[in-house]
């Protein structure tokens, strides 16, 4: 029977396990620059010791106007290469997958981080004019349904059509780049409300060219974005999604799990994508959240499990924290792998402590540092 702790093959790369540390933005770049710090190295490398089978950075941005905040890590040039390697390397020889996540955040970057507020920052400031499909259409405050005038926050600019075909090239070459720097997986982020998603979603996709309008239409970025990174990534390497299954806007017209799977299914159905990685909501302050309990976005994994029907795995996150909870989505056939954010910032051996609990020490090797 497959476990939490059966090998995961994807193309030519095997995961020794079922767990994935999930990207978490560490906004720890001081110096601005995207370069990956000492922090990132204790970070990422003290999770692969810790057992995951799948190590998958933060977001990672793909160009300097794709981060979030000014701190953010980002893959735009050969120095952030060589920044990232001794990372993928490390993890190599501690036995896990190494991941990066690919990202751009669209209207949602150029702040500070978060122990800052996440004040937005204007290209006067630190930070820079931020793309967007449709600058009039996102919401700075909370409870706002119209973008603010205030002069703070006008730095979102509408994306032109060649602005678009510029970001499809962005990521590909992102995704070389993380080739050269050793990552075993590419994770295309098209969730949280960040620029792929905005493009995904009705509510802040009003635009009139080909990239918007139908669901083909705001679809076809995302679609293009995900065949360019697996055209740039080495066939023996596996290429992720991440989508936001929902926008948790149940009274608009909104990005619904109908579509997600429906995307989804496209992608693997034609090889594009060898795991969709299922989170939800991010795109709006007026989201409807959920209960926040255990598992709070496993059945829209499931969903998404049913629509892609083997064409590709699906990994399910969000309220994942215990051995036994992410054993059982396994077994149960409910996902192929488990996505575990904070309870690895907890405890950044969860899986070496998984393997204590499901009495499955057999299937691990602790660092023989440590027996
Ligand atoms: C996140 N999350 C996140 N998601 C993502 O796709 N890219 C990212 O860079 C980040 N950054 C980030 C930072 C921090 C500090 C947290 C706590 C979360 C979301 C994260 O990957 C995960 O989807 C959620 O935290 C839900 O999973 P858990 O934490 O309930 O296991």
């Amino acid at each position: 029977m497959t476990d939490l702790f059966s090998d995961l093959s994807m193309r030519d790369r095997t995961a020794r396990n079922r767990v994935m540390v999930s990207p978490m933005c560490q906004y720890s770049c001081p110096d601005q620059d995207g370069l990956a710090t000492e922090w990132h190295r204790q970070h990422l490398e003290s999770r692969a010791v810790g057992g995951a089978g799948i190590v998958m950075t933060e977001a990672t941005a793909v160009r300097p106007d794709g981060r979030i905040s000014t701190d953010d890590l980002g893959l735009w040039s050969d120095a952030h290469v060589d920044a990232l390697e001794p990372i993928t390397a490390f993890c190599e020889e501690s036995g896990a997958l190494s991941g990066v996540q690919l990202a751009h955040a669209g209207h949602k970057g150029s702040k500070r981080p978060p122990w800052e507020d996440s004040v937005p920052v204007g290209p006067t400031g630190d930070g820079w004019v931020a793309p967007s499909p449709s600058a009039d259409a996102y919401p700075w405050r909370e409870g706002d349904d119209e973008r603010s005038d205030d002069a703070d926050v006008k730095h979102v600019e509408t994306m032109s059509t060649t602005d678009v075909e510029a970001l499809v090239d962005d990521f590909a070459n992102a995704a070389a780049r993380a080739d050269d720097a050793g990552f075993d997986v590419v994770e295309v982020h098209a969730a949280h409300g960040y620029l792929l998603h905005q493009f995904l979603s009705p509510v802040t996709n009003r635009r009139e060219d080909r990239y918007g309008g139908s669901f083909e239409a705001r679809t076809r970025v995302v679609r293009e974005v995900c065949t360019a990174v697996r055209d740039a990534v080495p066939d023996e390497k596996p290429v992720f999604v991440r989508f936001s299954a929902t926008d948790w806007l149940p009274d608009r017209d909104s990005w619904t799990v109908d579509d997600t799977a429906a995307l989804a299914a496209d992608l693997a159905s034609h090889g594009v994508v060898d795991l969709v990685d299922v989170s939800a909501g991010g795109l709006h302050p007026n989201q409807q959240l959920p209960e926040m309990g255990p598992n709070y976005q496993v059945q829209y994994a499931e969903r998404v499990r049913e629509a892609v029907g083997g064409d590709a795995l699906v990994g399910a996150v969000g309220g994942i924290t215990t051995p036994e909870q992410a054993d059982a989505l396994v077994r149960n056939d409910r996902a192929d792998l488990a996505i575990v954010g904070r309870q690895h910032l907890r405890d950044p051996y969860f899986a070496l402590h998984a393997a204590q609990t499901l009495d499955r020490e057999d299937a691990v090797e602790w660092p023989r540092q440590y027996r």
